[in-house]
């Protein structure tokens, strides 16, 4: 079957709950510079820790002919995820199999930053229209805190600087909230970008994974947290940019831009949730919250064709019923002891 056929909408599958799949998010390595405490703590991740073997990875031709195939499936949004992508060697030659995929509308990178400034003009070259960066704090004492002690913040502005400079653009800011970690340093994170057009988004700290220690009480609300800085920059509520958007988007009233909140915590959005994840070893999860996934690597190594491979993602998404945080929220769920984390199924 020739991989660049084109699938009838019908095929586009729907979930459970009648959810399409939209957005591919795609984790190429599991390793990361960082460990920050909430993702990669450093008490478990050592020198000695054993990550995925670099010929489990996927390579770009099998991470093309897969992305091919989910596109066909319905999705149009692609943004590749870490661990931190940046220390792939051959991210350039990854982002170029897919800049080119019919269909293919958007295709994103997050990333620590820490890379970001020397590589910026090639991601750009490869075919990446836009970037966005993880940075929890202006404050370099709180900044190490937040990353276990590693990279500094110069670097990570460095990076903007650099994306800014060759229109890796719309640029976001992804802060993640804890209390009494950085939640003191939000309004000068802010104060900094508002005005630069870059979006800063403030993440509700989740219980991701199984590492790091979650408590509720170290959530910050997306609410607190707007009306601090409302109190000190007038916000209005400005519109999806698309459906099923995480972010809930507010703009200055003052012209300076707008800011993010992401709620996963404390308002839900599985029920618009259209997301797909691909693990660096070509697992596919169904939910950031999943404890299993289903091998599209070992079907591809072993032969299967494209239309073998399109059964397995249809099945799997047919499948689905997943709202991991709809669950939480009504306090009906246990937090499993088994989960795989977010570092390895791409945040
Ligand atoms: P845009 O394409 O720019 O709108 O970004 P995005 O919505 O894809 O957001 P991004 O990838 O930057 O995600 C930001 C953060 O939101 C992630 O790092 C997660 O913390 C959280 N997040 C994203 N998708 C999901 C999801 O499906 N479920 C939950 N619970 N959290 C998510
Ligand atoms: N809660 C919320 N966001 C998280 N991220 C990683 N772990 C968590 C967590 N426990 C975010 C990172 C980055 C993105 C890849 O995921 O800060 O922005
Ligand atoms: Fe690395 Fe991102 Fe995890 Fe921090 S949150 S350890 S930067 S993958
Ligand atoms: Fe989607 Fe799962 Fe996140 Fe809900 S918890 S939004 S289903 S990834």
């Amino acid at each position: 079957m020739s991989t660049t056929q084109t699938w009838p909408e019908e095929r586009a599958p729907r979930d459970q709950f009648g959810r399409g799949l939209g957005d591919l998010r795609i984790s190429v390595i599991d390793r990361c510079n960082f460990r920050c405490p909430y993702c990669m703590p450093e008490e478990v991740y050592g020198a000695d820790h054993a990550f995925l073997n670099r010929k489990a990875w996927l390579t770009p031709g099998e991470i093309r002919r897969l992305a091919h195939l989910f596109v066909q499936l319905g999705v149009d949004k692609i943004r590749i995820t870490g661990g931190e992508p940046l220390l792939r060697k051959d991210i350039g030659r990854i982002l170029a199999h897919l800049k080119d995929l019919p269909g293919l509308r958007d295709l994103a990178l997050t990333t620590n930053g820490t890379r970001l400034a020397s590589q910026a003009k090639a991601l750009r070259d490869a075919g990446l229209s836009r970037v966005t960066v993880s940075l929890d704090s202006l404050d370099p004492a709180v900044f190490a805190a937040m990353s276990g002690g590693r990279g500094r913040v110069e670097e990570v502005l460095e990076g903007i600087d650099a994306a800014t400079a060759v229109g890796l653009a719309p640029i976001k800011i992804n802060v993640v909230v804890q209390r009494g970690r950085n939640d003191h340093t939000v309004l000068p994170l802010l104060e900094h970008f508002r005005g630069s057009g870059h979006i800063v988004r403030f993440i509700e700290f989740m219980d991701v994974g199984t590492l790091n220690r979650w408590q509720l009480d170290q959530v910050v609300s997306s609410r607190d947290l707007r009306d601090q800085i409302h109190a000190r920059w007038p916000l209005s509520p400005l519109d999806k940019n698309y459906r099923g958007e995480v972010a809930t988007r507010y703009g200055f009233d003052d012209g300076q831009g707008e800011v993010g909140f992401i709620s996963s915590v404390s308002e839900p959005f599985c029920g618009d949730c259209h997301r797909a994840r691909l693990a660096a070893d070509g697992t596919l999860y169904t939910c950031l919250f999943s404890d299993t996934g289903v091998s599209l690597r070992d079907p591809i190594r072993a032969g299967a064709s494209d239309a073998e491979l399109i059964g397995l993602i249809q099945r799997t998404w047919r499948g689905r019923t997943d709202r991991y945080s709809e669950l939480r929220r009504g306090d009906t769920v246990e937090r499993p002891l088994r989960r795989v984390e977010m570092y390895r199924m791409g945040g």
